[in-house]
């Protein structure tokens, strides 16, 4: 497999908030259209394909920010994350449509997401048990995967019910555009095993996110999609074209973030998904070193994606393709602040990566 021809690369648009260092509210980013518009840009440049909106109760509304997002970029595709139970299958498949029409069409990809806890859940109307959002999220992709391909749809599921209602415009990724999945329990493996096209994966010991993939295909196998599932990681980035530069970033990224430690140990205590308990766990490990250059220091203050690539350009796209190695094919990356970020990465590493001569 040629890597360059397939890796697939996203950036994050942070839509709950921005920062220079998580202990220093001097250097927190206001959230803004411009803010994110900012991001998005330097993303498209950097060369990244894609970028994924994120949907909590702390993030600016995922679907609008994202059109408008495809509107002040030219190719940019939008990874617009959803709950399941939070929009009704028609609406959502005239949206999806809609989306992909937009600006020369193709520029819509959907991240199923079943939410942080019942707590959020019932906060927002949505159902509370996470076995049944996850069967809800089920159904729902099974619906719309329909509703864009084919006509005159009738169907009678626990959660809903459709007859025959016309989806306009069609979409103009045929049949239907990507949908990737994040999530890291066994509800979520077996849905992304037979519907999702991406699994995205938190950041994890390279070998023990190979062992997740060859379990991952073997169930995929069962529904003969196999080759047709791919892999990504959620993955921050700190890069520096010297290493001890990236370390000192990433050390002042939690340098006097005492108190939002104590704050995010209170949040995510609360959070019933075994996709942040694994990032918790990993805060843990002695020196927050799983490898000499992935680190878990941004675990203590952030919920999610806690685990970084910190190095040299060399060090970073080394250990990212230590991960392509056992069996991802793209990689969707964020970091601190996120413009800046995406600038560096895409001087600094993309061309490393993009020059891999294979896998
Ligand atoms: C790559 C990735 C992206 C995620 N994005 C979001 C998000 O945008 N919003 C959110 O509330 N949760 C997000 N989540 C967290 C899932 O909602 C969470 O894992 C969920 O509770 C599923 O539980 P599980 O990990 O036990 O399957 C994401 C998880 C992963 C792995």
């Amino acid at each position: 497999m040629t890597v360059k021809n397939s890796l697939n690369m996203g950036w994050f648009i942070p839509t709950s908030g921005d920062t220079g260092a998580f202990g220093d509210p001097s250097k927190d980013v206001a959230s803004s259209f411009d803010q994110f518009e900012r991001v998005a840009v330097a993303a498209e440049r950097a060369g990244f394909e894609y970028v994924l909106v994120p949907t909590n109760q702390n993030c600016w509304e995922a679907w609008i920010t994202a059109t408008y997002l495809a509107a002040r970029t030219s190719k940019l595709k939008m990874l617009v994350a959803l709950k399941p139970g939070a929009i009704n299958p028609p609406t959502l498949a005239k949206m999806v449509s809609t989306f992909d029409q937009i600006s020369g069409g193709g520029r819509i990809y959907i991240n199923l997401i079943a939410g942080a806890n019942a707590a959020e859940a019932r906060a927002e109307g949505l159902i509370e048990s996470k076995e049944k959002r996850y069967q809800q999220m089920e159904e729902e992709i099974v619906l719309v995967k329909r509703l864009l391909s084919e006509e005159k749809v009738e169907f009678e599921g626990s959660y809903h019910q459709v007859h025959s209602p016309q989806i306009l415009p069609k979409p103009s990724q045929r049949p239907y555009p990507p949908f990737f999945l994040g999530g890291g329990s066994e509800f979520a493996a077996e849905i992304s095993a037979k519907h999702s096209s991406t699994h995205l994966f938190w950041g994890d010991y390279p070998d023990r996110i190979g062992t997740q993939i060859t379990e991952m295909r073997a169930r995929a196998e069962k529904y003969g999609r196999a080759e047709e599932l791919r892999f990504a990681m959620r993955l921050v980035v700190v890069c520096r074209e010297n290493e001890a530069d990236a370390w000192a970033h990433a050390e002042q990224l939690i340098e006097g973030a005492e108190d939002r430690k104590t704050r995010m140990a209170a949040l995510v205590a609360n959070y019933d998904s075994v996709a942040n308990n694994r990032q918790r766990e990993l805060s843990c490990v002695p020196g927050n070193k799983l490898t000499p250059h992935l680190w878990s220091g941004l675990s203590d203050v952030r919920p999610g994606t806690g685990v970084a690539v910190v190095g040299n350009p060399e060090q970073v796209a080394n250990q990212l393709r230590e991960f392509i190695d056992v069996g991802c094919s793209g990689f969707c990356l964020s970091g601190y602040p996120h413009a800046e970020e995406a600038e560096i990465f895409g001087r600094l590493v993309m061309p490393l990566l993009r020059a891999s001569p294979e896998v």
